[in-house]
């Protein structure tokens, strides 16, 4: 019987809790450091993601069969490459091999060198460079600051005054000198196709489509991701196929010609354009949250697919047919600024399965971060499970809170 310790805090690891949990072969979940929320399924570990001396001391005297890394933080610190030079079980990416995820001159030096699609792109060092270039490739354009964002370091300027600002956002005064990546605006159909990663062998799951804007019909600023679902009927399984022979493997196997194996769940965000799948952005790790809708549809044991992936064996995912669909509640303010510890009333009345984002527990529920709650339900059309979404969020009073109503609803 395994006994897995989970990494991390939010929706995501709560969704792989309660998926490893499932499991006929899991026997405890531990999550570190957890949040309140995710009592119901895991043992909350208060070990930062950072501390990996005291990860690795509370994994050997707890017998951990398996570490699972949530975000990408520890990952690009190298969790993987201290753990398992210790000789705990981790499946994960060296940090190394985070630098898809972690910088993304990285990513777009590895694409270019392998003919792998996305946008055409420059990499900028300072303000004077960056409004030069500006000056000549006019919106539609997208600016991304180099390092890990969550997305939020991602500005999508529809017009010139709007990438002006970004860079000097950015590039807040003279002195600061760092790479930014100006990008080829992209446009079409966006989906998030995640796989099971070792060495050359890429097994796909369902794909997601993520909602990245904070407020409906794709308004506002850049967000985490702020509502998904899966499957993703507009994208067809020809496009999903193209996909992988041109993204997804040849990203495995580029790295592993470079030297840099990646082992772990690899996640393109990917854009069906005119001109076929572009790349969007790689990440090193599950998304959130597309997670919260992927794993309830899965299957099969979470653990039993990982312990085949570090064992090579292939193996054959089966996922439920029907559709799941996630809505994020936010703190009001998120992105930016916004004020935690509020109370949330209601979560008992919910019947939906409700992961917990970011909270802490006074005398009930609180928003502790700036994506606090995700509301999943199935059903067989995506009309339904939004129907269903929306009719459980209704049961919840936490005025402090906002969410989008468009979540598939076209
Ligand atoms: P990223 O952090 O690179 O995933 O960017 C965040 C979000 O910005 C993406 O999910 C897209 O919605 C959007 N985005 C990023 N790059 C582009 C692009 N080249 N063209 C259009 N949209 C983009
Ligand atoms: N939802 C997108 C991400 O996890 O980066």
């Amino acid at each position: 019987m395994n006994r897995i310790l989970i990494i991390g805090s939010g929706g995501r690891e709560h969704a792989l809790a309660t998926c490893f949990k499932k499991s006929p072969t899991v026997e405890k979940v531990y999550v570190a450091p957890g949040n309140p929320g995710m009592a119901d399924v895991a043992e909350i570990i208060p070990i930062p993601t950072d501390d990996f001396n005291a990860l690795i001391e509370f994994s050997k005297a707890n017998q951990i069969s398996l570490v699972f890394v949530g975000p990408e933080a520890p990952l690009s610190k190298g969790i993987v490459d201290v753990l398992s030079a210790q000789g705990i079980p981790i499946y994960g990416p060296t940090a190394s091999a985070a630098r898809l995820e972690s910088s993304k001159s990285y990513a777009k030096t590895i694409m270019n060198k392998y003919g792998i699609p996305t946008a055409q792109h420059t990499t900028v060092y300072n303000k004077s460079e960056a409004l030069k270039y500006l000056s000549v490739n006019p919106a539609p354009i997208v600016i991304k600051a180099d390092g890990l964002m969550a997305g939020k370091g991602v500005t999508v300027a529809m017009k010139d005054q709007e990438a002006i600002d970004a860079i000097h956002e950015i590039y807040h005064d003279e002195s600061v000198v760092s790479p930014v990546v100006i990008e080829e605006y992209l446009e079409g159909e966006e989906f998030s196709l995640m796989a099971f990663v070792k060495g050359k062998t890429v097994i796909a799951m369902d794909i997601a489509r993520d909602h990245k804007r904070a407020y409906d019909f794709d308004q506002g600023p850049n967000t985490g991701g702020m509502g998904a679902y899966s499957p993703v009927p507009q994208i067809s399984q020809i496009q999903i196929d193209e996909a992988m022979d041109k993204i997804m493997r040849p990203i495995a196997q580029a790295m592993v010609l470079e030297g840099n194996p990646f082992e772990g769940v690899l996640y393109g965000g990917l854009m069906a354009t005119k001109d076929g799948i572009k790349t969007i952005e790689f990440n090193a790790r599950f998304g959130d949250p597309e997670t919260e809708v992927l794993l309830p549809r899965l299957l099969n044991p979470l653990d039993q697919v990982i312990f085949d992936m570090i064992n090579d064996k292939k193996p054959q995912l089966k996922f439920d047919p029907r559709f799941a669909l996630g809505v994020v509640l936010a703190s009001k303010g998120y992105p930016r600024t916004f004020e935690k510890d509020q109370q949330i009333i209601g979560l008992e009345h919910i019947e939906a399965q409700v992961y917990h984002m970011g909270t802490s527990y006074q005398d009930g529920f609180r928003n502790a971060s700036g994506r606090v709650l995700c509301v999943v339900e199935m059903a067989l059309t995506l009309q339904e499970a939004a129907q269903k979404v929306y009719t459980e969020i209704l049961k919840i009073d936490a005025p402090q809170l906002f969410y989008r109503h468009d979540i598939g609803i076209k």
